[in-house]
């Protein structure tokens, strides 16, 4: 099935291996499946539960996740390619009730299951270990249950523990002795953000925090002595040393990009940049990017190296904690070609892609 069939707008061309959509009229969700690519291995990438104006903005969404997903593991070097599932819902999920949310998951891990394993799934915006927990009730393919029902958890630490480090690179690259002092601001306080913002204010920086939700804030403002709350609209004219965006993406467009006030740009969550160019924008005016599929694979290293790899909890953190040499690699690289630090990170993932997964 093409998406153009259903929608007068056509998708632009994309060179990922499949998309797949498939309705489920009782619950009025549609899964759609994104596998960008598989040549590295069988593609991962979470399933993203909410609304979308219109199914074409869904699958551009799971398409550009997916795209992520591969650079994503191919610079973490993870044996396996990128892809990426979209729910898109009829309402947002804290309306529908449990059985509608209970049906959407069934038909998900229904879809999942007819692709035989080319596409493994794990938490995202919108779902967690519980969710995975249902859905592996009707698909092999789902990582990230809770541990008691015998997955490897949540990916949250893990992720936090990659985006400090990766904060900790980018610092250096701006040419910061350490995180001590620096004004960082956390934009969406979940489960990785609260996490990131625990971690960079016991190395001493200074923390400011946004969230839509008001009790996120609080748990934040209880971390240290002076926290500064920032409204969520105002995040990208505030004044920062480090900005974390850590919420949805899309954050920073060409407007954004020409007059951030900040120095560093570290992407929790993914897809920060909502339009490729703003990486040059911000590269010309000398602020430090470090790119989301880099920053943010901890959550990746958790999934795969726990339920593939067989890898113990401190060999994930500890291979979390190497996304600061990663970094660090990729800025010398782009700082040499004179490049952007993400068309050098992309150009890594072009490299990783070109050869064979270590066994
Ligand atoms: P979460 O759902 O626990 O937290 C998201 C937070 O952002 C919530 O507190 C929400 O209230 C807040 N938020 C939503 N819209 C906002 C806005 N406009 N302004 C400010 N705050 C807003 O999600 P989680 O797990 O913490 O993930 C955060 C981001 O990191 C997501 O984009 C996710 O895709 C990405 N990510 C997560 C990984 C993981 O292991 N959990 C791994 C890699 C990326
Ligand atoms: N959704 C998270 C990410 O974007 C975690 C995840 C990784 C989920 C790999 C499934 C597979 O990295």
């Amino acid at each position: 099935m093409t998406v153009t069939s259903l929608d007068p707008h056509p998708l632009p061309p994309w060179p990922g291996e499949l998309t797949s959509l498939r309705v489920d009229e009782p619950s009025g969700t549609w899964s759609v499946i994104a596998v960008h690519s598989t040549r590295r291995g069988p593609a991962v990438g979470g399933t993203r539960a909410m609304t979308y104006p219109s199914l074409r903005e869904a699958v551009a969404d799971a398409r550009r996740l997916a795209d992520a997903m591969t650079a994503k593991v191919a610079v973490a070097g993870l044996p396996m390619g990128g892809g990426k599932s979209v729910l898109a819902l009829p309402a947002p999920r804290h309306r529908l009730d449990d059985a509608t949310w209970r049906r959407a998951l069934e038909a998900h891990g229904r879809h999942i299951e007819l692709l035989h394993g080319t596409y493994w799934t794990g938490p995202d915006i919108g779902t967690g270990s519980a969710d995975m927990d249902e859905l592996r009730q009707h698909t092999t393919y789902a990582f990230g249950r809770a541990e008691t029902a015998g997955g490897s958890g949540s990916s949250a630490e893990a992720t936090a523990v990659g985006v400090v480090a990766a904060v900790r690179a980018a610092v250096r690259e701006a040419g910061r002795p350490g995180l001590a002092g620096l004004r960082i601001l956390v934009q969406g306080l979940g489960a990785v953000g609260l996490r990131v913002a625990e971690l960079v204010v016991a190395a001493g920086a200074r923390l400011l925090v946004a969230d839509v939700d008001p009790a996120r804030v609080a748990a934040a403002a209880g971390l240290a002595g002076a926290v500064e709350v920032v409204a969520p609209e105002a995040v990208t004219r505030t004044p920062c040393d480090v900005l974390v965006p850590g919420a949805v993406g899309g954050l920073i467009d060409l407007g954004v990009a020409r007059e951030l006030p900040c120095r560093i740009v570290v992407g929790a969550a993914n897809n920060v940049l909502a339009d490729p160019a703003a990486a040059d924008v911000l590269a010309a005016r000398g602020v430090v990017v470090a790119p989301d599929f880099v920053a943010n694979a901890g959550g990746a290293i958790h999934l795969v190296g726990r339920e593939v790899l067989g890898w113990s909890a401190a060999q994930v953190l500890a291979r979390a904690a190497a996304i600061e040499d990663t970094l660090a690699e990729v800025f010398a690289d782009a700082r040499a070609r004179g490049i952007g630090s993400v068309r050098a990170a992309l150009d890594r993932a072009e490299r990783s892609l070109a050869t064979e997964p270590a066994a």
